[in-house]
Protein backbone atom coordinates (compact mmCIF):
# COMPACT_ATOMS: atom_id res chain seq x y z
CA UNK A 1 0.00 0.00 0.00
CA UNK A 2 1.26 3.36 -1.03
CA UNK A 3 1.97 6.20 1.85
CA UNK A 4 -0.61 8.60 0.01
CA UNK A 5 -3.08 5.42 -0.28
CA UNK A 6 -2.54 4.83 3.52
CA UNK A 7 -3.54 8.54 4.44
CA UNK A 8 -6.41 8.57 2.48
CA UNK A 9 -7.76 5.49 4.47
CA UNK A 10 -6.81 6.99 7.52
CA UNK A 11 -7.59 10.99 7.28
CA UNK A 12 -10.44 11.99 9.41
CA UNK A 13 -10.25 15.94 9.59
CA UNK A 14 -11.24 18.24 12.05
CA UNK A 15 -14.23 18.40 13.63
CA UNK A 16 -16.44 21.83 13.22
CA UNK A 17 -18.26 22.99 15.43
CA UNK A 18 -21.07 25.51 15.98
CA UNK A 19 -20.25 26.67 19.19
CA UNK A 20 -16.93 26.85 19.81
CA UNK A 21 -14.94 26.83 23.16
CA UNK A 22 -11.42 28.12 23.86
CA UNK A 23 -9.47 25.13 24.43
CA UNK A 24 -6.41 24.97 26.37
CA UNK A 25 -3.92 22.27 27.09
CA UNK A 26 -1.08 20.59 29.30
CA UNK A 27 0.85 18.79 27.15
CA UNK A 28 4.02 16.46 28.61
CA UNK A 29 6.84 16.26 26.27
CA UNK A 30 9.69 13.90 27.05
CA UNK A 31 12.10 10.79 25.73
CA UNK A 32 10.26 7.77 25.01
CA UNK A 33 9.39 5.82 28.17
CA UNK A 34 9.80 9.07 30.55
CA UNK A 35 6.62 8.15 31.72
CA UNK A 36 4.80 11.13 29.70
CA UNK A 37 1.37 9.22 29.62
CA UNK A 38 1.86 7.70 33.38
CA UNK A 39 2.75 11.34 34.59
CA UNK A 40 0.04 12.62 32.86
CA UNK A 41 -2.68 10.36 33.50
CA UNK A 42 -1.92 11.13 36.91
CA UNK A 43 -1.64 14.97 36.86
CA UNK A 44 -5.25 14.71 34.45
CA UNK A 45 -6.83 11.93 37.59
CA UNK A 46 -5.79 14.83 40.40
CA UNK A 47 -7.39 17.81 38.12
CA UNK A 48 -10.25 16.16 37.42
CA UNK A 49 -9.17 16.71 33.82
CA UNK A 50 -9.50 14.53 30.32
CA UNK A 51 -6.71 12.91 29.42
CA UNK A 52 -5.84 11.69 25.64
CA UNK A 53 -1.97 9.83 25.00
CA UNK A 54 -1.20 10.97 21.40
CA UNK A 55 0.17 7.34 20.87
CA UNK A 56 -2.91 5.55 21.79
CA UNK A 57 -4.66 8.16 19.99
CA UNK A 58 -2.92 7.52 16.59
CA UNK A 59 -3.27 3.76 16.91
CA UNK A 60 -7.13 4.05 17.23
CA UNK A 61 -7.19 5.86 14.06
CA UNK A 62 -4.82 2.73 12.90
CA UNK A 63 -6.83 0.20 14.52
CA UNK A 64 -3.46 -1.58 14.88
CA UNK A 65 -0.35 -1.02 17.00
CA UNK A 66 2.28 1.37 15.81
CA UNK A 67 4.92 -0.89 15.65
CA UNK A 68 3.50 -3.32 13.30
CA UNK A 69 2.03 0.14 11.80
CA UNK A 70 5.81 1.72 11.12
CA UNK A 71 7.06 -2.21 10.21
CA UNK A 72 4.67 -1.93 7.13
CA UNK A 73 4.47 1.41 5.97
CA UNK A 74 7.31 3.63 7.24
CA UNK A 75 8.43 6.18 10.01
CA UNK A 76 7.26 8.56 7.41
CA UNK A 77 3.60 7.65 6.59
CA UNK A 78 3.05 7.09 10.47
CA UNK A 79 4.50 10.73 11.59
CA UNK A 80 2.20 12.29 8.74
CA UNK A 81 -0.85 10.20 10.68
CA UNK A 82 0.77 11.46 13.61
CA UNK A 83 0.47 15.07 12.59
CA UNK A 84 -3.09 14.32 11.96
CA UNK A 85 -4.15 13.34 15.23
CA UNK A 86 -2.22 16.14 16.86
CA UNK A 87 -3.31 18.73 14.74
CA UNK A 88 -6.81 17.20 15.77
CA UNK A 89 -6.34 17.18 19.45
CA UNK A 90 -4.31 20.76 19.80
CA UNK A 91 -7.51 22.24 18.06
CA UNK A 92 -10.52 19.80 19.77
CA UNK A 93 -9.49 18.71 23.14
CA UNK A 94 -8.75 20.44 26.11
CA UNK A 95 -6.85 18.91 29.04
CA UNK A 96 -3.97 16.72 29.35
CA UNK A 97 -2.14 15.36 26.27
CA UNK A 98 0.95 12.52 26.41
CA UNK A 99 2.86 13.28 23.17
CA UNK A 100 4.81 10.52 21.90
CA UNK A 101 9.01 11.06 22.03
CA UNK A 102 9.16 12.25 18.61
CA UNK A 103 6.09 13.91 18.08
CA UNK A 104 7.76 17.27 19.04
CA UNK A 105 10.51 17.16 16.40
CA UNK A 106 7.63 18.03 13.42
CA UNK A 107 7.44 21.71 13.60
CA UNK A 108 3.88 21.73 12.64
CA UNK A 109 2.88 19.49 15.47
CA UNK A 110 5.22 21.67 17.94
CA UNK A 111 3.40 24.74 16.32
CA UNK A 112 0.05 23.63 16.56
CA UNK A 113 0.25 22.15 20.27
CA UNK A 114 2.31 25.42 21.52
CA UNK A 115 -0.37 27.68 20.66
CA UNK A 116 -2.98 26.85 23.32
CA UNK A 117 -0.71 24.62 26.10
CA UNK A 118 1.78 24.41 28.66
CA UNK A 119 4.03 22.04 27.90
CA UNK A 120 5.92 20.12 30.29
CA UNK A 121 8.92 18.45 30.32
CA UNK A 122 8.74 14.90 32.00
CA UNK A 123 12.78 14.68 32.64
CA UNK A 124 13.37 11.72 34.52
CA UNK A 125 16.82 10.29 35.27
CA UNK A 126 18.00 9.59 31.44
CA UNK A 127 20.10 6.40 32.97
CA UNK A 128 17.24 4.83 33.81
CA UNK A 129 14.72 5.32 31.49
CA UNK A 130 17.63 3.59 29.22
CA UNK A 131 17.67 0.83 31.69
CA UNK A 132 14.35 0.43 31.88
CA UNK A 133 13.87 0.83 27.69
CA UNK A 134 16.93 -1.72 27.25
CA UNK A 135 15.07 -4.43 29.75
CA UNK A 136 11.56 -3.67 27.75
CA UNK A 137 13.39 -4.28 24.50
CA UNK A 138 12.21 -8.01 24.10
CA UNK A 139 8.65 -6.95 24.73
CA UNK A 140 8.78 -5.04 21.29
CA UNK A 141 6.45 -2.09 22.33
CA UNK A 142 8.87 0.29 20.50
CA UNK A 143 10.00 0.75 17.16
CA UNK A 144 13.73 0.51 16.22
CA UNK A 145 14.65 4.11 14.61
CA UNK A 146 18.20 2.74 13.73
CA UNK A 147 18.08 -1.14 14.05
CA UNK A 148 21.87 -1.34 12.48
CA UNK A 149 22.82 0.30 15.81
CA UNK A 150 23.09 -1.44 19.26
CA UNK A 151 19.66 -0.30 21.23
CA UNK A 152 22.09 1.39 23.78
CA UNK A 153 23.66 3.53 21.42
CA UNK A 154 20.29 4.51 19.53
CA UNK A 155 18.78 5.59 22.81
CA UNK A 156 22.09 8.31 23.27
CA UNK A 157 21.67 9.55 19.88
CA UNK A 158 17.94 9.92 20.07
CA UNK A 159 18.72 11.79 23.37
CA UNK A 160 21.59 13.94 22.20
CA UNK A 161 19.41 14.76 19.00
CA UNK A 162 16.22 15.58 21.26
CA UNK A 163 16.90 17.03 24.84
CA UNK A 164 17.34 20.32 23.48
CA UNK A 165 14.01 20.61 22.29
CA UNK A 166 12.28 19.31 24.92
CA UNK A 167 14.00 21.75 27.06
CA UNK A 168 13.68 25.04 24.57
CA UNK A 169 10.24 24.33 24.04
CA UNK A 170 9.14 23.41 27.84
CA UNK A 171 7.01 25.85 30.08
CA UNK A 172 8.13 23.82 33.15
CA UNK A 173 10.81 20.77 33.70
CA UNK A 174 9.97 18.28 36.16
CA UNK A 175 12.26 15.59 37.26
CA UNK A 176 9.71 13.28 39.40
CA UNK A 177 11.00 9.66 40.69
CA UNK A 178 10.87 7.64 37.71
CA UNK A 179 10.74 4.47 39.93
CA UNK A 180 8.38 6.73 42.62
CA UNK A 181 4.20 6.23 43.01
CA UNK A 182 3.15 7.81 40.20
CA UNK A 183 0.14 9.12 41.87
CA UNK A 184 1.62 10.98 44.23
CA UNK A 185 4.39 12.03 41.92
CA UNK A 186 1.35 13.38 39.51
CA UNK A 187 0.07 15.38 42.72
CA UNK A 188 3.69 16.97 42.95
CA UNK A 189 4.03 17.70 39.27
CA UNK A 190 0.13 19.29 39.19
CA UNK A 191 1.14 21.68 42.07
CA UNK A 192 4.11 23.42 39.92
CA UNK A 193 1.90 23.92 37.45
CA UNK A 194 0.47 27.57 36.54
CA UNK A 195 -3.24 28.17 36.83
CA UNK A 196 -2.90 30.50 34.08
CA UNK A 197 -4.34 29.24 31.62
CA UNK A 198 -5.21 26.09 33.11
CA UNK A 199 -7.78 24.05 30.91
CA UNK A 200 -11.51 24.07 32.32
CA UNK A 201 -12.56 21.52 34.00
CA UNK A 202 -15.34 19.93 32.43
CA UNK A 203 -18.79 19.62 34.40
CA UNK A 204 -19.74 16.32 35.68
CA UNK A 205 -22.48 14.88 33.33
CA UNK A 206 -25.15 11.95 34.13
CA UNK A 207 -25.89 10.74 30.49
CA UNK A 208 -28.36 7.61 28.91
CA UNK A 209 -27.12 5.99 25.91
CA UNK A 210 -30.08 4.36 23.88
CA UNK A 211 -28.98 1.75 21.22
CA UNK A 212 -30.88 -0.96 19.74
CA UNK A 213 -27.79 -2.45 17.30
CA UNK A 214 -24.17 -3.66 18.23
CA UNK A 215 -22.73 -0.75 19.86
CA UNK A 216 -19.68 -0.15 18.18
CA UNK A 217 -20.08 3.65 19.38
CA UNK A 218 -21.20 2.94 23.12
CA UNK A 219 -18.31 0.36 23.21
CA UNK A 220 -16.18 3.62 22.11
CA UNK A 221 -17.15 5.76 24.87
CA UNK A 222 -16.69 3.23 27.42
CA UNK A 223 -13.29 2.23 26.00
CA UNK A 224 -12.70 6.75 25.99
CA UNK A 225 -14.00 6.20 30.00
CA UNK A 226 -11.57 4.20 30.63
CA UNK A 227 -8.68 5.73 29.35
CA UNK A 228 -9.73 9.48 31.45
CA UNK A 229 -10.81 10.77 28.01
CA UNK A 230 -14.07 11.42 29.61
CA UNK A 231 -13.79 12.11 33.34
CA UNK A 232 -16.48 13.79 33.59
CA UNK A 233 -19.42 11.55 32.61
CA UNK A 234 -21.30 9.36 34.69
CA UNK A 235 -22.77 6.61 32.58
CA UNK A 236 -26.46 6.36 34.09
CA UNK A 237 -29.02 5.27 32.13
CA UNK A 238 -28.90 2.44 29.24
CA UNK A 239 -31.88 1.61 26.98
CA UNK A 240 -32.43 -0.63 24.19
CA UNK A 241 -35.58 -1.64 22.58
CA UNK A 242 -34.58 -5.12 20.83
CA UNK A 243 -33.40 -7.44 23.60
CA UNK A 244 -30.77 -9.26 21.14
CA UNK A 245 -28.74 -6.25 20.60
CA UNK A 246 -24.97 -6.51 20.67
CA UNK A 247 -25.39 -3.12 22.73
CA UNK A 248 -26.91 -4.47 25.75
CA UNK A 249 -24.28 -7.12 26.31
CA UNK A 250 -21.54 -4.11 26.48
CA UNK A 251 -23.77 -2.23 28.49
CA UNK A 252 -24.24 -4.30 31.23
CA UNK A 253 -22.34 -3.81 34.57
CA UNK A 254 -21.23 -0.45 32.97
CA UNK A 255 -24.52 1.15 33.70
CA UNK A 256 -26.31 2.15 36.79
CA UNK A 257 -29.48 1.26 35.19
CA UNK A 258 -29.98 -1.27 32.15
CA UNK A 259 -33.63 -1.58 30.78
CA UNK A 260 -34.80 -3.73 27.68
CA UNK A 261 -37.96 -1.60 26.75
CA UNK A 262 -39.58 -3.57 23.13
CA UNK A 263 -42.06 -2.12 21.65
CA UNK A 264 -45.55 -3.95 21.96
CA UNK A 265 -47.28 -4.67 18.78
CA UNK A 266 -50.45 -2.84 20.61
CA UNK A 267 -48.76 0.53 21.60
CA UNK A 268 -48.20 3.16 19.44
CA UNK A 269 -44.70 5.18 19.20
CA UNK A 270 -45.80 7.81 21.28
CA UNK A 271 -46.99 5.41 23.45
CA UNK A 272 -44.17 3.77 23.20
CA UNK A 273 -41.69 7.31 24.24
CA UNK A 274 -44.36 8.38 27.00
CA UNK A 275 -42.96 5.34 28.79
CA UNK A 276 -38.97 6.14 27.52
CA UNK A 277 -39.95 9.71 28.99
CA UNK A 278 -40.83 8.37 32.33
CA UNK A 279 -37.27 6.43 32.72
CA UNK A 280 -35.70 9.82 31.95
CA UNK A 281 -37.78 11.65 34.50
CA UNK A 282 -37.09 8.57 37.16
CA UNK A 283 -33.03 8.87 36.47
CA UNK A 284 -32.40 12.29 35.18
CA UNK A 285 -29.64 12.53 33.26
CA UNK A 286 -28.46 15.30 31.73
CA UNK A 287 -27.70 14.26 28.67
CA UNK A 288 -29.14 11.39 26.08
CA UNK A 289 -26.91 10.02 23.56
CA UNK A 290 -28.51 8.15 20.36
CA UNK A 291 -25.56 5.55 19.42
CA UNK A 292 -26.86 3.38 17.24
CA UNK A 293 -30.57 4.39 18.09
CA UNK A 294 -32.71 2.90 15.10
CA UNK A 295 -36.11 4.28 15.96
CA UNK A 296 -37.62 8.17 15.62
CA UNK A 297 -38.25 10.00 18.57
CA UNK A 298 -41.66 11.67 18.11
CA UNK A 299 -42.69 14.83 18.25
CA UNK A 300 -43.68 14.73 21.51
CA UNK A 301 -40.50 13.23 22.87
CA UNK A 302 -38.35 15.81 20.98
CA UNK A 303 -40.71 18.45 22.37
CA UNK A 304 -39.61 17.49 26.06
CA UNK A 305 -35.61 15.90 25.29
CA UNK A 306 -34.95 17.26 22.24
CA UNK A 307 -32.44 19.67 23.21
CA UNK A 308 -30.66 17.19 25.71
CA UNK A 309 -30.53 14.71 23.33
CA UNK A 310 -27.84 14.13 20.60
CA UNK A 311 -27.96 12.15 17.79
CA UNK A 312 -25.40 10.74 15.53
CA UNK A 313 -26.22 10.71 12.41
CA UNK A 314 -22.82 8.73 9.51
CA UNK A 315 -22.99 11.62 6.84
CA UNK A 316 -22.20 14.91 7.03
CA UNK A 317 -25.85 16.65 7.32
CA UNK A 318 -27.83 17.66 5.64
CA UNK A 319 -26.78 15.40 3.15
CA UNK A 320 -28.07 11.64 3.51
CA UNK A 321 -30.59 12.53 6.09
CA UNK A 322 -33.33 10.63 6.33
CA UNK A 323 -31.42 7.12 5.73
CA UNK A 324 -30.06 5.02 8.37
CA UNK A 325 -27.21 2.75 9.63
CA UNK A 326 -25.57 1.24 6.52
CA UNK A 327 -27.83 2.62 3.89
CA UNK A 328 -26.11 6.03 4.49
CA UNK A 329 -22.45 4.61 3.37
CA UNK A 330 -24.26 2.98 0.59
CA UNK A 331 -25.65 5.73 -0.79
CA UNK A 332 -22.21 8.12 0.01
CA UNK A 333 -20.63 5.45 -1.78
CA UNK A 334 -23.29 5.75 -4.83
CA UNK A 335 -22.92 9.36 -5.39
CA UNK A 336 -19.07 9.53 -5.71
CA UNK A 337 -18.72 12.35 -2.76
CA UNK A 338 -15.30 12.93 -1.81
CA UNK A 339 -16.15 13.29 1.74
CA UNK A 340 -17.94 11.96 4.58
CA UNK A 341 -18.13 11.52 8.19
CA UNK A 342 -20.80 11.88 11.23
CA UNK A 343 -22.74 14.95 12.49
CA UNK A 344 -23.93 14.93 16.15
CA UNK A 345 -27.15 16.86 16.21
CA UNK A 346 -30.13 18.12 18.85
CA UNK A 347 -33.09 15.55 17.81
CA UNK A 348 -36.24 17.59 17.10
CA UNK A 349 -39.41 16.53 15.41
CA UNK A 350 -38.10 16.79 11.55
CA UNK A 351 -36.02 13.62 10.97
CA UNK A 352 -31.85 14.64 11.16
CA UNK A 353 -32.35 18.42 10.98
CA UNK A 354 -32.41 19.05 14.76
CA UNK A 355 -28.83 22.11 15.32
CA UNK A 356 -25.94 20.50 14.64
CA UNK A 357 -23.86 20.20 17.80
CA UNK A 358 -20.60 18.92 15.42
CA UNK A 359 -19.26 17.36 12.44
CA UNK A 360 -16.29 15.40 11.99
CA UNK A 361 -15.12 14.77 8.49
CA UNK A 362 -13.68 11.35 6.59
CA UNK A 363 -12.08 11.62 3.29
CA UNK A 364 -13.34 8.81 1.29
CA UNK A 365 -11.14 7.00 -1.22
CA UNK A 366 -11.58 4.61 -4.07
CA UNK A 367 -11.08 1.05 -2.37
CA UNK A 368 -13.64 2.15 0.55
CA UNK A 369 -16.51 -0.56 1.01
CA UNK A 370 -19.68 0.02 3.35
CA UNK A 371 -17.97 -1.93 5.80
CA UNK A 372 -14.48 -0.01 5.70
CA UNK A 373 -16.58 3.15 5.69
CA UNK A 374 -18.59 2.24 8.55
CA UNK A 375 -15.34 2.06 10.86
CA UNK A 376 -14.19 5.10 9.52
CA UNK A 377 -17.30 6.99 10.33
CA UNK A 378 -17.66 5.20 13.50
CA UNK A 379 -14.18 6.20 15.61
CA UNK A 380 -15.54 9.89 14.21
CA UNK A 381 -19.10 9.49 16.02
CA UNK A 382 -16.79 8.08 18.84
CA UNK A 383 -14.04 10.86 19.26
CA UNK A 384 -17.36 13.47 18.51
CA UNK A 385 -19.41 12.25 21.32
CA UNK A 386 -16.10 12.91 23.70
CA UNK A 387 -15.83 16.16 22.55
CA UNK A 388 -19.25 17.48 23.48
CA UNK A 389 -19.15 15.42 26.28
CA UNK A 390 -16.53 17.99 27.55
CA UNK A 391 -18.57 20.89 26.86
CA UNK A 392 -20.41 23.35 29.25
C1 LIG B 1 -24.07 3.94 14.43
O1 LIG B 1 -22.68 3.88 14.57
C2 LIG B 1 -24.52 5.12 13.58
O2 LIG B 1 -23.57 5.35 12.58
C3 LIG B 1 -25.78 4.65 12.94
O3 LIG B 1 -25.92 3.30 13.27
C4 LIG B 1 -24.69 2.77 13.70
C5 LIG B 1 -24.96 1.53 14.54
O4 LIG B 1 -23.78 0.88 14.81
N1 LIG B 1 -26.90 5.42 13.40
C6 LIG B 1 -27.88 5.83 12.59
O5 LIG B 1 -27.94 5.56 11.41
C7 LIG B 1 -28.99 6.63 13.26
N2 LIG B 1 -29.83 7.25 12.29
P1 LIG B 1 -23.77 -0.44 15.70
O6 LIG B 1 -24.59 -1.50 14.99
O7 LIG B 1 -22.34 -0.84 15.82
O8 LIG B 1 -24.37 -0.07 17.03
Amino acid sequence: MSGFIVLALLFSANSTTHNPVRKQNIVFVGFRGAGKSKFGRAVALAAGLPFADLDAEVEFVLDEPIVDFVEKHGWQVFREVEQRVTHDFSRNFSGVIATGGGTIENSKNLQNLKKNSTFVFINPNFSAVKKHLIAEESKGRYQRVNPALPLAQELDQLWMQRKDIYSATADLEVTPDFNGNPEEEGKQILEQISKTNFPKIPPVKKIAIFSSRNGSTLQGILDAQKKGRIPNVELELFVTDKKDAGALKKAKGNFHRVEIFEQDKKMSREEYDRELMNLLRENKPDLILLAGWMRILSPLFCEQFGNQTYNVHPSLLPKFAGLMGDDVHRAVLDSEEKYTGCTIHRVSATVDTGETVLQRKVLIDEQDTIESLRKKVQKQEILGFCEALERR
